[in-house]
């Protein structure tokens, strides 16, 4: 593979980084909801015309919240696919274990971080928004298929992380800061996952033949179609939080602008941004050049 990534380098960098979950939430660490929490290249609801400024607000938090959901969501599989992998290197390279360690430590520490933000989230919010989940039995179905695609959904998940902090969030002034805080704070330490992610795709493929990784990438394709799934679900329920939290009943007409352009917002946050990005794409190619094409064809649909 094309890389400098080292296992002894991540895990030096992951100790400068090593914040506290108690550091940054709790006590004067409040969300303000008079801004915006999500760039709106994410959110998305400046195109829907017929929401007032304040509902559109009130869109975007609720949006927030199933950002900050699902990335706990799909961290309940990293933990223990890391954790497996793990295992398995125990009797190599020590720096190898020591930086899987603090991965699968680092991911624990966010799916705490991400509760205590939704505790946070739901005590001011005021209206019940309803998440897809749960949370066990997605990474259960995820977790069933090859290592190898497993690796390549996570890695997906680790640079588009990246993407989103680097081109919409870092240099957003009207967002919340606390929120913003809790974005910077998890792309510090995904920063690391995505170079670890991609040494672990290292090893797993030398173990398969062609056939094997062509099978592989057929089955990170399969998940993101589930994943979708549950994404449809999503924008479903945010429609009933929206209504909830506003009182306001949307016609049939704008329900069904609402789903479209809502749908395609949580596709391109979820998918499109990591299926795309440059990184995960330049390991594809290393792995198989017509894997990559596949995943360059479809991502169209995600955009
Ligand atoms: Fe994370
Ligand atoms: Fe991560």
């Amino acid at each position: 593979m094309d890389h400098n990534y080292t296992y002894q380098a991540t895990l030096a960098a992951s100790e400068r980084v090593n914040w506290r979950v108690e550091d940054i939430i709790g006590g004067d660490k409040r969300l303000d909801f008079a801004k915006p929490f999500m760039p709106e290249s994410l959110a998305r609801v400046e195109q829907l015309g017929f929401l007032t400024p304040e509902e559109k607000v009130v869109l975007n938090h609720i949006r927030g919240h199933g950002y900050l959901y699902t990335f706990g969501l799909v961290e309940e599989f990293i933990l223990p696919f890391v954790l497996d992998h793990a295992r398995l290197r125990l009797h190599g390279d020590d720096y190898c274990v020591r930086a899987l360690l603090r991965f699968a430590g680092e991911e624990a520490k966010h799916i705490h971080l991400f509760k205590c933000f939704r505790e946070n989230f739901v005590g001011s919010f005021g209206t019940r928004c309803e998440v897809i989940g749960p949370p066990h039995e997605i990474a259960r179905a995820v977790l069933s298929h090859h290592p190898l695609a497993v690796a390549l959904t996570i890695l997906h998940i680790e640079w588009m992380t990246q993407r989103h902090y680097v081109e919409s969030v870092r240099d957003n002034q009207d967002l919340d800061e606390q929120f913003k805080s809790l974005l910077r704070h998890h792309w510090m330490e995904e920063a690391q996952h995505a170079k670890l992610d991609t040494l672990m795709i290292d090893a797993l493929s030398q173990a398969c033949g062609p056939e094997e990784v062509d099978a592989a990438i057929d089955e990170y394709v399969q998940i993101g179609g589930m994943l979708d799934g549950g994404l449809q679900t999503q924008v479903e329920f945010d429609l009933d939080s929206l209504e909830r939290a506003t009182g306001r009943v949307l016609s049939e007409a704008e329900r069904a602008e609402f789903m479209a352009v809502q749908r395609q917002a949580a596709r391109w946050t979820f998918l499109g941004s990591g299926m795309t990005h440059a990184n995960f794409l330049a390991t594809l190619q290393a792995l198989r050049p017509a894997g990559r094409a596949r995943v360059e064809e479809i991502a169209p649909a995600f955009s």
